[in-house]
């Protein structure tokens, strides 16, 4: 179960300001509205804004939501945060201020206060007549997770706001890389670029947390020692993200170089299995282990 803040709860359980704001006759006023994500994808807002023209004041604020209890609480927490606010104000309002006002999130749901704040951006641009894609960066961004529609503009800029160090926090943040996880090798090396472009501290391997699995000479390990070390990446770095998509990995069996596993649950069944297997799992044991690693899926027994 996920640790949630008694301020995430109470919002969850009486959310604040959630509803529409209908067109109004209103002499001085507007109504703008920013929708981001979609149910397919688990979780999708509107937000609602009742602008004063002249002023650029927000007036009133609501939101309807389809999520869980941290999408729901961000995006009341959101609409509390602008109402009083002008436009120009409102755009400075971050993903962290968001999580900051329920007294923080879990990690993994992160991605729900950046929903919001993207609602917020979607509004105000829908308002201005603002291009949004175009407006977000210098380009308009190339398709990176193609199971949630993510582009490399989305992920480097959460990279840079939020100082994120690792594919497992981007996916945590935005869900790229959290499907069929053929995507994150290049999510790495977004990370990587974007470090160099804005000197982030550079990262650490994800692994570098609990200082096992950094590099090691492969010729220095004994078989122990590399099998231990296999099952330390898959079960830090590999499975946290295979079982947020309903699937599993199991080392069944190290011969020299050749990783043999057994894909379980959605991981078994999918037809990304293969990509999954070479991108995501090889990859990782090859940047962490050995570059000769070749990762093999067998069959269970029975
Ligand atoms: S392409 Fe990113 S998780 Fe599948």
């Amino acid at each position: 179960m996920w640790e949630y803040t008694d301020k995430v709860l109470e919002l969850f359980y009486n959310p604040k300001n959630q509803g529409e704001i209908e067109e109004t006759a209103e002499q001085n006023v507007k109504v703008a509205t920013g929708e981001v994500g979609s149910i397919a994808c688990g979780d999708a807002l509107r937000l609602h804004l009742k602008v004063q023209v002249d002023t650029d004041k927000i007036l009133d604020a609501r939101f309807q939501t389809f999520g869980c209890t941290s999408a729901i609480a961000s995006s009341s927490a959101l609409t509390e945060l602008v109402k009083g606010l002008t436009l120009d104000e409102a755009l400075a309002v971050t993903n962290k201020d968001i999580a900051n006002y329920l007294g923080g999130l879990p990690e993994a749901k992160m991605h729900c206060s950046v929903m919001g704040q993207e609602a917020l951006e979607a509004a105000i641009f829908n308002y201005r007549g603002i291009e949004r894609e175009v407006h977000d960066d210098d380009d308009e961004g190339t398709l990176i997770c193609t199971c949630f529609g993510i582009s490399d503009t989305k992920i480097r800029r959460v990279i840079r706001e939020n100082s994120l160090i690792t594919a497992e926090e981007v996916t945590n943040y935005v869900k790229a890389g959290g499907g069929c996880g053929s995507c994150l090798a290049t999510i790495d090396d977004i990370i990587k670029e974007v470090q160099r472009e804005s000197a982030l501290p550079i990262a650490a391997p994800a692994s570098n947390k609990s200082a096992v699995a950094t590099k090691i000479a492969p010729s220095t390990l004994t078989t122990v020692q590399k099998i231990a070390l296999i099952q330390k990446v898959l079960d830090e770095e590999v499975r946290p993200v295979l079982l947020a998509d309903g699937g599993d990995v199991e080392l069944y069996d190290v011969e020299g170089d050749r990783v043999k596993v057994l894909l379980q649950g959605a991981c078994g069944s999918c037809s990304s299995s293969t990509a999954t297997l070479k991108i995501a799992i090889e990859a990782r044991l090859r940047d962490r282990i050995s570059q000769s690693i070749v990762v093999e899926a067998v069959e269970p027994l029975f």
